[in-house]
């Protein structure tokens, strides 16, 4: 009999036949030897049988047993022996572009918990919005959460924001730590920091007024990295926004910070002297390590995107995310022991539709990159995927460009490569439909999993260079920089 379970298990052996059980024929039982998020399901005539060391594995294999329920309530004879092969399986929401409801987050949460993801990457700043209460700099909230705008691809001047409150997000938090999920907060710095700049003009180099972005891509308008008040403000949203997330990670982001600004303001040129740095990829170095250094006091470990590693000045305890990494620097990193987390453009982000990305190629995709020794490999914490919302405006998209891929993504993070088989996978992604309909997520039809010609003629979807990526529209839907 064929199983449904997403992630497959790493180890499975079917007995044939089946059989419907009763609360009276469960035994759990704790058993040291087994990893921290694994468990073994024996389930036979006599009974289920279900070991584990800790909640977290246990909730795994209540998760497992859930997938494995028929319809008509029965569970097939097997064993399983599982446990995953990384321990970071990660998705990031952008909340930023567009702002989900907490019961729309909720709902993903939900369904990345049931795929056994465990941690939850929360986008929650951005040049278009600032999205978290802040009682130390209320004008954050005042201003920097609204738009002139609702979309980025429509004439809509409509005013766009909110933000979550920390009542809100102290909720989510809790929902997530019920289902094991650690919930990292990410305040992208010194980039991406138009909405914090329009609330407070003198965090830039110029110090003049400017808007919340309502253009989609790289803003070259950036936090001043000359004056001591920006680190003071960095330093304060940090001290207040840790408050809320217990977990021991805190993204600071660090990625597309056009550095244009930098070299025409005399106080960032006067700071590359004082320092002695030799340009202003190092100053992003200076920046990012002040920052680092702040969280180290707060007993909290730096996240970055892969841009943070240019300046060769990142210290050894932060995490990279690898997203577009030209110059192969994460390997070197990971090579020497720092450790990162694959977030693959090509593959893994799920803003794009399924003719750029189709389900085939997130799924073949493994999640180790090509020039990794024995260090490198075991540097790899995991996997993560994104949801980018400039261009997702509503839930229901959100859902349609999620699911499956994000399902894809949970298989790798989770099963051993060698166990990887497309064909059943589509089988299990399928079958679980109308259980992420019960939550309230509606998956994309199964024919734009893989739509023609792409979907057909790539063979393996290795990504081709020659293809024009989609990274070029990316930056080339970019805006004038509003002053
Ligand atoms: C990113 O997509 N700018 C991390
Ligand atoms: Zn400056």
């Amino acid at each position: 009999m064929a199983i449904n379970i997403v992630p497959m298990p790493n180890n499975v052996y079917e007995y044939g036949g089946e059989k419907q059980f009763f609360e009276k024929d469960f035994i759990f039982e704790k058993k040291d030897s087994i990893p921290e998020e694994g468990y073994e399901i024996t389930i036979g005539e006599n009974g289920v049988f279900v070991a584990y060391s800790t909640e977290k594995g246990l909730y795994y294999a209540k998760n497992t047993l859930t997938q494995l329920e028929t319809e008509r309530g029965k569970l097939p004879f097997l064993r399983i022996v599982d446990a995953p092969r990384f321990p970071y399986r990660g998705f990031m929401i952008d909340s930023s572009r567009h702002m989900q409801t907490v019961a729309e987050i909720k709902k993903f949460i939900e369904a990345a918990a049931f795929f056994k993801f465990n941690v939850f990457h929360w986008h929650l700043t951005d040049d278009q919005g600032w999205r978290i209460e802040s009682e130390k700099y209320p004008e954050l909230n005042a201003v920097g959460s609204f738009r002139n705008g609702h979309g980025f691809s429509s004439k809509n001047k409509a005013v766009y924001g909110g933000y979550y409150t920390k009542d809100e997000i102290r909720d989510i938090v809790e929902f997530c730590r019920e289902r094991y999920i650690d919930v990292i907060p990410e305040i992208d710095m010194p980039g991406h920091m138009v909405a914090a700049i329009a609330s407070y003009p003198e965090l830039s180099c110029s110090g003049k007024q400017t808007d919340v972005a309502i253009q989609a891509g790289i803003h070259k308008n950036i936090l001043c990295a000359g004056k001591e008040e920006v680190f003071n403000f960095c330093f304060g949203v940090i001290d207040e926004v840790s408050e809320l997330f217990p977990c021991e990670y805190f993204h600071i982001g660090g990625d597309e910070a056009p550095k244009a600004r930098w070299n025409d303001c005399p106080r960032c040129r006067e700071r590359i002297r004082e320092e002695g740095l030799r340009n202003s990829e190092e100053l992003q170095g200076y920046f990012v390590n002040r920052i680092a250094d702040h969280l180290r006091k707060l007993g909290k470990k730096p996240v970055v995107w892969n841009e943070s590693l240019k300046s060769g000045m990142l210290g050894k305890d932060a995490v990279v995310c690898d997203w577009m990494d030209r110059e192969h620097l994460c390997e070197d990193w990971a090579n020497n022991g720092g450790k990162i987390i694959i977030e693959d453009f090509f593959h893994y982000y799920l803003d794009y539709n399924y003719g750029i990305t189709p389900l085939k190629k997130t799924y073949s995709y493994n999640p180790m990159l090509e020039k990794l020794d024995i260090v490198g490999r075991k540097s790899v914490l995991g996997v993560e995927t994104p949801i980018w919302t400039e261009f997702v405006e509503d839930f229901e998209r959100m859902s349609y460009l999620c699911f499956p891929r994000l399902m894809a993504v949970g298989e790798s993070g989770w099963t051993n490569w060698g166990r990887h088989d497309y064909r059943d996978f589509l089988r299990r992604a399928e079958a679980n439909r109308a259980k992420l309909l019960s939550m309230g997520i509606n998956m994309a039809p199964k024919k734009d999993w893989d739509p023609l010609p792409l979907g057909r003629l790539k063979g393996q979807y290795q990504h081709n260079k020659n293809f024009i990526t989609p990274y070029f529209f990316r930056v080339n839907v970019l805006k004038k920089d509003e002053e």
